[in-house]
C-alpha cells in the first residue's frame, strides 16, 4: 500500500491544502494528513485539537484520508509508514526554497523519505493559512478560501479573538 504524507500547520485548512489532499488521494492508496503539533510558529490561531477537528469534518467525505497528530519531527513521523512518500503543494517559485531545503534536512535524517510536489490550483496560488487568518481578523468574506464547513468556526474563532 503506497501512502501519501501531507504534512502542514493547517492554521486553518484552507481549500488550498484539501485541493491538495483529495488529489494525493486519487493518485496513492492511502493519505495521511500530518498535524504538525509543535510547529516552528509563534502564535497559532487554533489548538491542535481545533485543527484536528476542522480537518477531519473536511476529509470526512474521503474514505482514504486520515488525520494525524505529529510531535516530533515529520522525517521519524514518515518511519511509521513503509515506502510512504511526502506530497505537498507548491504554489509559486517562492515556495521552492523552504520546500528544497525542507527536503535535504528530512533526508539528512531519513534518507529514504522523497517529497514530490504538486502544483497549486490556479484558483488557490494566492491562498495561506496567514491570509485566511488576517481575513478572518477582520470579519471578511471566507467563502471560496476555506471549506463551507467550518466557515462558522473560524469565524466564531476569530470574533472571540477580537473581544
Ligand atoms: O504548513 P507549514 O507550516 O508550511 O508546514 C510546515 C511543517 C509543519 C510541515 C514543517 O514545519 C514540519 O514538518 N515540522 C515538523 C518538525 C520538522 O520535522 N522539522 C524539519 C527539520 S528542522
Amino acid at each position: 500500500m503506497r501512502t501519501a504524507i501531507c504534512p502542514g500547520s493547517f492554521d486553518p485548512v484552507t481549500l488550498g491544502h484539501l485541493n491538495i489532499i483529495t488529489r494525493a488521494a486519487q493518485i496513492f492508496d492511502r493519505v495521511v494528513v500530518c498535524v504538525a503539533a509543535n510547529a516552528n510558529k509563534p502564535t497559532p490561531m487554533f489548538t491542535v485539537e481545533e485543527k484536528i477537528d476542522m480537518l477531519r469534518t473536511v476529509v470526512a467525505p474521503y474514505p482514504n484520508v486520515s488525520v494525524e497528530v505529529n510531535t516530533g519531527l515529520l522525517a521519524e513521523f514518515a518511519r511509521r509508514y513503509e515506502g510512504a512518500v511526502l506530497v505537498k503543494g507548491m504554489r509559486a517559485a517562492s515556495d521552492f526554497d523552504y520546500e528544497f531545503q525542507m527536503d535535504l534536512i528530512n533526508k539528512r535524517i531519513n534518507p529514504a523519505l522523497e517529497t514530490m510536489f504538486l502544483t497549486a490550483d490556479q484558483r488557490y496560488t494566492f491562498l495561506s493559512s496567514s491570509i485566511v487568518r488576517e481575513m478572518a481578523h477582520y470579519g471578511a468574506e471566507l467563502s471560496g478560501l476555506v471549506p463551507e464547513e467550518i466557515i462558522a468556526f473560524i469565524e466564531a474563532k476569530a470574533k472571540s479573538g477580537r473581544g
